[in-house]
């Protein structure tokens, strides 16, 4: 297996059901606007090979939309929702725009740092955790908050992320 858990000589191919999918998101937009699909599919390719975009796997959803891939490439590094490395199995996205900073996510990402023992962008070394400082996720009435997966955790304290910490590592924690 590569490092995005994809084994080495296998081909990039969604699975049929995803394959399905992918052509039913293509039909809702007219033909030669198919790029106007790209990022859900980027979204499905992300989920489906390995939590990360590696070239390979951009160029896979190039061909699908008939576009070129540096068309995929600049979609795909603009948006921060989408990781360019691999990353941990939970990804902690703590937002650190004006709202959240004046409510403390400085000490909130020192503190994930300090007891992940990882830097920001870093992935710890048994793979559950990245830490990805975000702009503005828009919940800053919420403040702190960060996103992990699907779901936002709001009104962070140290204690808190413990918290949730401790219920990623025990498997408790719905990301999808
Ligand atoms: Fe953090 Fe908006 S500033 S969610």
């Amino acid at each position: 297996m590569t490092k995005n858990g994809v084994s080495p000589n296998k081909e990039i191919v969604f699975s049929t059901e995803s394959l399905h999918k992918v052509h039913e998101i293509i039909a809702r937009y007219p033909e030669g606007k198919q790029k106007s699909a790209l990022i859900p599919i980027l979204h499905m390719a992300q989920k489906e090979f390995g939590g990360w975009l590696d070239v390979p796997v951009m160029d896979y959803v190039a061909s699908l939309l008939n576009i070129s891939p540096i068309e995929v490439y600049e979609v795909a590094t603009f948006y921060t929702m989408f990781n360019m490395q691999p990353v941990g199995k939970y990804v902690l996205e703590v937002c650190r725009t004006g709202p959240c900073m004046l409510n403390g996510s400085d000490q909130i990402i020192e503190h994930i740092k300090e007891k992940l023992q990882i830097k920001e962008g870093e992935t710890t070394k048994d793979g559950m955790f990245t830490l990805k400082p975000a702009e503005c996720l828009g919940a800053c009435g919420y403040a702190p908050m960060m996103q992990i997966g699907k779901f936002y955790h709001e009104h962070l304290t140290k204690e808190k992320v413990d918290e949730i910490i401790d219920l990623c590592r025990a498997g408790n924690i719905a990301i999808d």
